[in-house]
């Protein structure tokens, strides 16, 4: 009994103690960005952290354990609100620059908020470590800094090239494309050429052209003797990344580089419509899904697609299809009557439904890894940023089709839906890369929190690569090989030399002797 009334309060105490405070800074504007912080952050409160969040998306329904501690002013509203024009104006800049800019030196303003400074003051309790977007906005690596504390990067993405310094991740540029390239793990000569050069050239723009603007404003804010961006890149110390074998191929991992990939894939809060319920309960012969993404409106789309649209899709009835369409008053008449239509769907419970059949996509990577969790085959229609590669890795895996947006036809997209709903090799492999994505030791949010209390038990070196304190050159091992390639030349040139040298005076013994035979 007496070690009973130990036990009982000691374990509760145990229970209640192993929370964390952790800080998570999210400034960038893109609603499936803030999906995976959403559920990251929402997985840590769950077990038992206490989270403050920094955003532009303030949770709708308060959430125990998670607090959004500031709201960000958004001057763009992009969700459920992006025209085909407004997309073709803003995404037809080059990404290094759009990530550098609208994702990168704009946010690092936000450092100038009073409530932001706020943060980089000691609190009491403190937090344990600060978690950061790494996409273009490192900047804010300084509340890490000003705090003393663990900072921890999530990327939505594989990393895009500027991003593997920071944790000293191999680049493995002979078998990893580039993010930014429509390339596949299996490379020529001439891809590999390619994807060296682009990679390098990204790098050099991101860090030296674009980007060092940042220093300025973090010294700006914080004080002259502040890191720059750079700097405060080095301190790092582990990367949560949207990433997984099955999708990305199989590349040399350091260990602070820890891939999270479906982490946002969940349902829980979602809730299903009753009358979108029952519409997908009564499609006896199944339907598709289509969406291209939480901001695109379809219904601005060119009205020569509508009408492709339209017509193919009318056709594969008795087969149903649910489209999201924000302002359904702006699209044209006479909508197919198998077509049910609706601003918001939740997604991963509409992916989930037995009778679906394939989804319509414009590639988008978070979209994507919820229909192959959910082990639904793709037609893709990409539109703008990593959404090509995102397909054509996809098609690669015989689990998509793609056709493209300027050079869709009806009978291109008939011959699409009739291979996706009559051919049974995109449904089974779909149903197998399900299998092999969800197959892990841990899942994807208890690794993340496993690595993150990890850090902060054992402080911010305990991943850190001795490769961080070499340079490239070191790391590829040039030096050692143009010693090595020295040395050679030496022993070769001593050889030559030697050689010669003993035929010369063979010959001079030769010369001398049969001189001195004709003398005789
Ligand atoms: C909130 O955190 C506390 C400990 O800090 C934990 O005991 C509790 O279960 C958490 N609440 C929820 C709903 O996860
Ligand atoms: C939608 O975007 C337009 C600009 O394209 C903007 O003027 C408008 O305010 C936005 N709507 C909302 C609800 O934010
Ligand atoms: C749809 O079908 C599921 C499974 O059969 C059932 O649980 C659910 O109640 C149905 N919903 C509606 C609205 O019919």
């Amino acid at each position: 009994m007496r070690v009973l009334l130990v036990i009982f309060p000691l374990l509760i105490y145990l229970s209640t103690c192993h929370g964390y405070r952790i800080l998570g800074l999210f400034p960038f504007q893109g609603k499936s960005h803030f999906v995976m912080f959403e559920h990251l952050m929402k997985g840590l409160a769950k077990k038992g952290h206490q989270i403050d969040v920094v955003s532009k998306f303030p949770l709708k329904k308060p959430y125990p354990n998670y607090t959004d501690i500031v709201t960000l002013p958004t001057t763009l509203r992009l969700v459920n609100n992006m025209s085909f024009e407004l997309m073709q104006q803003l995404l037809s800049s080059n990404p290094t620059y759009a990530v550098a800019t609208v994702g990168g030196n704009e946010l690092c303003e936000f450092l100038g908020n009073p409530e932001i400074k706020e943060l980089a003051k000691p609190k009491n309790p403190p937090y344990d470590a600060v978690l950061i977007e790494v996409f273009g906005a490192q900047c804010f690596g300084v509340i890490a800094h000003m705090l003393k504390v663990p900072l921890i990067g999530i990327s939505t993405t594989a990393l895009y090239p500027w991003l593997f310094d920071m944790i000293a991740q191999p680049e493995s540029l002979a078998i990893t494309p580039s993010n930014l390239l429509s390339l596949t793990e299996s490379m020529n000569f001439w891809q590999r050429l390619q994807n060296i050069v682009f990679t390098t050239y990204d790098k050099w723009y991101f860090n030296y052209l674009t980007t060092r603007e940042q220093d300025r404003m973090i010294r700006e804010h914080f004080g002259p003797d502040m890191p720059s961006v750079r700097e405060l890149e080095k301190k790092v110390s582990l990367v949560l990344i949207n990433s997984h074998i099955t999708l990305n191929g199989i590349q040399p991992k350091t260990a602070a580089a820890v891939d999270v990939g479906g982490i946002h894939v969940q349902d829980e809060d979602e809730t299903l419509q009753p009358e979108l319920e029952k519409w997908m309960n009564d499609s006896k012969d199944g339907f598709i899904y289509f969406t291209f993404g939480s901001m695109m409106m379809i219904e601005t789309f060119p009205r020569k697609f509508l009408t492709v649209l339209y017509a193919s899709l009318g056709k594969i009835a008795p087969v149903r299809v649910i489209m999201k369409i924000p302002k359904p008053e702006k699209l044209p008449a006479a909508l197919p009557e198998n077509i049910y239509i609706s601003p918001w769907m939740p997604q991963i419970k509409v992916l989930k439904h037995p009778n679906i059949k394939a989804f319509i996509t414009h590639g988008g990577l978070m979209g994507t890894q919820e229909s192959i969790a959910c082990g639904v085959p793709m037609i893709g229609i990409p539109l703008f940023a990593d959404q090509f590669t995102n397909i054509d890795r996809y098609v690669a895996r015989n689990i998509a089709l793609r056709l493209d947006i300027d050079t869709i036809t009806e009978e291109s997209f008939d011959a699409a839906l009739n291979a996706i709903l009559r051919d049974p090799l995109y449904r089974e492999t779909a149903r197998k890369l399900s299998q092999r994505f969800l197959d892990r030791p841990l899942n994807a949010i208890d690794t993340a929190n496993y690595w993150i209390e990890y850090i902060i038990r054992y402080g911010e070196d305990s991943l850190r690569s001795p490769a961080m304190d070499l340079t490239w050159w070191q790391i590829s091992l040039i030096d050692v090989i143009g010693f090595l390639l020295f040395c050679t030349a030496i022993v070769v040139a001593i050889v030559v030399f030697t050689v010669r040298f003993v035929k010369e005076m063979l010959n001079e013994n030769h010369k001398s002797l049969s001189y001195s035979k004709k003398i005789n």
